[in-house]
């Protein structure tokens, strides 16, 4: 067995090779798409999660066998620099090159849509910020709805159905996204239904919301960390693919390092399939690779955000590590450093600016990276000491 046959995928948007802990998301999208291609219309479902927790993986494994379902699968990473219009477009055409064998008439309904498509002409940012669209830009929206409204009816003309999976929904222009909005929603009484699948940052449902108001009744998932028995089962089914055995106080070891932070499970797999030998995973394997591992992802994910810090900043950090995990009340953080939210309200918006922290809905706020109170506790006297620094 070669080193390079390893099975684990430590990049983002990368097709893990068990995907664990997802069975309820994958049953209920799977059953949105059943819904869609019998002609009744399904509610929109979006994954909602911090970054590294697995949106992507679940939007890439829902559309990997559409195809075969008679679905056509349109997949955008929305973006604030990018029109829809320049996406779709893009999303077309790999279509088209994944897939030879679609019919003639089909393709062409394709080429129709990238033709009916208006050149993304308009500047950006459009209305960023705002929901109220210019005359011309609602010109534009309509007749990006007309243009992919008629592929839809084309699409099904040929028995097959249509799904936009749009990830990073939080990037999406709000003229874009209301767009998207209403297509769903004009579809979704007719009985040619367009299934809306979405992927965002924890803050996506507020700006949804803002929005459109039916976006409510939408179905969110929030994808956590992995449980014990999920990350074992990542870890451990594909190295028994490969006829590895993995030590179960290697497994367990592993298990505390990730603490089931799909990303950290790659990383911490990979670098452990690369330093085994044999085919055993030992717990030695494990203690050799966990300091470097632990380095690498401190540096790209923790030390970045957290090295420039001011005196001020690490104090408010601390405060919010203090609350414990998950989402806190500004009021409940200002509390804990003894003042208003008011008086500390510039340094909140210090850390939201360098990423540290981010509102996942009014008032609320929380570290923007899973497992931020594990780095803060390794680093506490640290940023103890910073926090004493006099001014800043
Ligand atoms: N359920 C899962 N089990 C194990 N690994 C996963 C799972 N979901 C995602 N991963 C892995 O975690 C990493 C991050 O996944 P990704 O889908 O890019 O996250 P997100 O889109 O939420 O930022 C990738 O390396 C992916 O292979
Ligand atoms: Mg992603």
């Amino acid at each position: 067995m070669s080193e390079f046959d390893n099975p684990y995928r430590a990049a983002p948007g990368s097709e893990p090779p068990a995907l664990a802990g997802r069975d309820a998301e994958l049953e209920a999208i799977k059953y949105a798409i059943g819904m869609t291609k019998t002609g009744a219309a399904a509610q929109s479902v979006v994954l909602i999660g911090l970054r590294g927790m697995g949106k992507t993986a679940v939007l890439r494994r829902c559309i990997a066998g559409l195809h075969d379902e008679g679905g056509i699968a349109l997949y955008v990473q929305a973006s604030a620099d990018l029109r829809l219009a320049t996406i779709l477009r893009r999303a077309i055409e790999r279509f088209k090159n994944d897939n030879a064998s679609i019919p003639d008439t089909l393709r062409s309904a394709f080429d129709g849509f990238i033709k009916a498509l208006p050149q993304a002409a308009y500047e950006l940012p459009s209305g960023l910020g705002g929901v109220k669209l210019s005359r011309h830009e609602q010109r534009e929206e309509e007749e990006i709805v007309d243009a992919l409204e008629a592929l839809n009816t084309a699409v099904r003309k040929h028995g097959r159905f249509l799904l936009l999976a749009v990830d990073e929904i939080q990037e999406c222009p709000p003229a874009d996204l209301q767009m998207l909005i209403a297509l769903a929603h004009q579809t979704a009484s007719t009985s040619e239904p367009v299934f809306l699948l979405g992927a965002g940052l924890p803050e996506s449902i507020a700006y949804l919301h803002k929005i459109r108001t039916f976006t409510e009744r939408w179905r969110y998932f929030r994808l956590e960390l992995l449980t014990k028995t999920e990350t074992i089962r990542a870890i451990d089914e594909p190295a028994i693919e490969r006829n590895v055995i993995c030590e179960h106080a290697a497994l367990e070891r592993l298990v505390s390092e990730t603490r089931g932070y799909p990303l950290f499970v790659q990383e911490y797999a990979c670098a452990t399939w690369i330093h085994h030998r044999g085919n055993r995973i030992d717990l030695e394997d494990v203690i050799a690779v966990a300091p470097a591992v632990r380095k690498t992802i401190n540096g790209s994910f923790y030390d970045g955000r957290f090295r420039g810090l001011t005196p001020r900043e690490c104090r408010y950090v601390l405060a919010l590590d203090a609350l414990g995990e998950g989402a806190h009340s500004v009021a409940e953080i200002a509390a804990e450093l003894g003042t208003t939210s008011d008086a500390v309200s510039s340094t909140r918006n210090q850390l939201i600016k360098k990423d540290v922290v981010y509102a996942p809905s009014g008032g609320l706020l929380e570290f923007r990276m899973p497992l931020t109170n594990r780095y803060i506790a390794e680093h506490r006297l640290d940023l103890k000491k910073r926090a004493q620094a006099v001014g800043g």
